[in-house]
């Protein structure tokens, strides 16, 4: 063995046991006792799990008129610090854009940078019929995923229609299609009345973009899946309403998924009525919501019906990026920073509050969404043949998730003041160590692209 980590408790979505990985190149190649190799890593009292998978981020994305402030190599670094070991980022067809032009931006931008494992969804900003038929091609290049806006009118929405072609084709050639499910039009109608009625504070974002629009788009979502028989998954989950959509359609035997983010399980809309334009920096969509949807959601991963936790990571500088929307909550650019302190965070405050176990916690932050998006059994999870991605987590360690703790490209931390107990101690990726002590280092720019298989759901 290369190299072996002893004494750790395995982790798994459905096991805890203690044992000894052995590891060879990039691989587990041996789980048992008493195991020796060239070098060992000590893991007692230390959980041994896969590493994370965060099926949702922005790096580098341009967007409301600026750019989220973590490149490929920022972003990775710091999501390695947090014990994620893979992202699936988004690759956003332009006008007049194939999807493989769209790929291949997005290619260039993480190759030589991305200092973790990645793979891609794209983005259908258009679809005729080269289109439809260019979907098989990107699944057979390793992109079997693909999104669909149903929100931001004017810019990456798409209508029904190509949302319908989109989930019938997917069906034909083993895709999935992930929605941002709020009804546009009537978004664009509410921003645009109360920005004319002057009403242009942060907490009119909200306001603008009420859980009926988040609920009535998930239903729409969940039936189209349901009418073609295609896999369908809902991204960013904020509302319990669109929470019983999904339901809903479960129990109709759909095969439709959902995610929420760390952010809609902390926080409720009183965030945004914060003095001093602090309220900006919770500015997403969809927005934070009413007190009693996050205990609804954080009840949804305990029972299942949520099958995810992403980050839909899309960091903004406060000054120089959230402040272009200081008169007007409508040019405050969307979304939050996230990659590096979603296992922390779901582990606080699902196991440690007892929520549910650690193997759900797995399950969540990274065996699920390895399911998913055709990552397993070479990711998600530990067993012989797989990549040895793993995170010695240690459930003592304690860390306040301010600024100065972390690792992502902005000058803020919504997190500030939280201080979490459970951290990573050691990350590893295919079998070398990239993270120790909060500390990345890795290989810069070490990351591959991974193509990812076909999805049967
Ligand atoms: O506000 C958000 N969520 N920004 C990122 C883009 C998206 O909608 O996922
Ligand atoms: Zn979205
Ligand atoms: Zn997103």
């Amino acid at each position: 063995m290369d190299l072996v980590i002893k004494n750790g408790m395995i982790v798994t979505a459905t096991e805890t046991y203690q044992a000894d990985i052995g590891i060879e190149g990039e691989s587990i190649a041996l789980i048992g006792k008493d195991l020796s190799g060239d070098e060992t890593i000590d893991a007692k009292g230390k959980y041994v799990m896969p590493g994370g998978i965060d099926p949702h981020t922005h790096m580098e994305l341009p967007f409301m008129g600026s750019i989220s402030a973590d490149d490929f190599r920022t972003g990775t670094i710091a999501a390695a610090c947090g014990g994620t070991t893979t992202i699936i980022d988004f690759a956003i067809q332009g006008a007049g854009q194939t999807l493989r032009e769209a790929l291949d931006i997005w290619l260039e931008k993480a190759a030589g940078k991305a200092c973790i494992d990645y793979g891609m969804h794209v983005a259908i900003g258009s679809m005729d019929d080269d289109r439809m038929a260019e979907m098989g091609d990107m699944v057979e290049f390793g992109v079997p995923s693909f999104k669909i806006f149903m929100a931001y009118k004017g810019s990456f929405m798409v209508d029904d229609e190509t949302l319908y072609r989109a989930l019938l084709r997917a069906k034909e050639i083993g895709g999935l299609i992930t929605v941002h499910a709020e009804n546009g039009d009537v978004l664009n109608y509410l921003i645009n009345k109360h920005v004319a009625e002057g009403k242009k504070e942060p907490i009119w974002h909200a306001l603008s973009h009420p859980p009926e629009a988040e609920a009535e788009a998930t239903h729409r979502a969940v039936v189209l899946a349901g009418m073609t028989g295609a896999p369908l998954y809902v991204v960013h989950m904020s509302s319990a309403d669109a929470l019983e959509a999904l339901k809903e359609g479960r129990s109709q035997g759909f095969k439709v998924y959902g995610e929420t983010c760390p952010q809609y399980l902390m926080f409720s809309m009183e965030k945004y009525e914060e003095p001093n334009f602090e309220g900006a920096k919770f500015v997403m969509s969809p927005p934070l919501r009413p007190k009693g949807n996050s205990e609804a959601l954080w009840k949804g991963l305990a029972s299942g019906d949520l099958q995810a936790v992403g980050t839909d990571h899309c960091p903004f500088n406060f000054v120089g990026q959230k402040d272009m929307g200081k008169d007007d909550f409508s040019k405050i650019p969307n979304g939050m920073p996230g990659v590096e302190t979603r296992l922390p965070l779901i582990y606080h405050f699902g196991v440690n509050e007892g929520l549910f176990s650690v193997n759900r916690f797995v399950e969540l932050v990274s065996t699920g969404p390895a399911r998913l998006f055709g990552l397993l059994p070479r990711k998600g999870t530990i067993a012989i043949g797989a990549d040895a991605d793993l995170v010695l987590w240690d459930p003592k360690k304690k860390h306040k998730l301010s600024k100065e703790n972390l690792h992502m490209n902005v000058d803020h931390s919504p997190y500030e003041d939280v201080t979490v107990t459970g951290y990573p101690a050691v990350v590893l990726q295919r079998g070398k160590v990239i993270v120790r002590d909060n500390k990345f280092v890795g290989e810069d720019g070490a990351g591959k692209f991974l193509k990812r298989s076909p999805i049967h759901l």
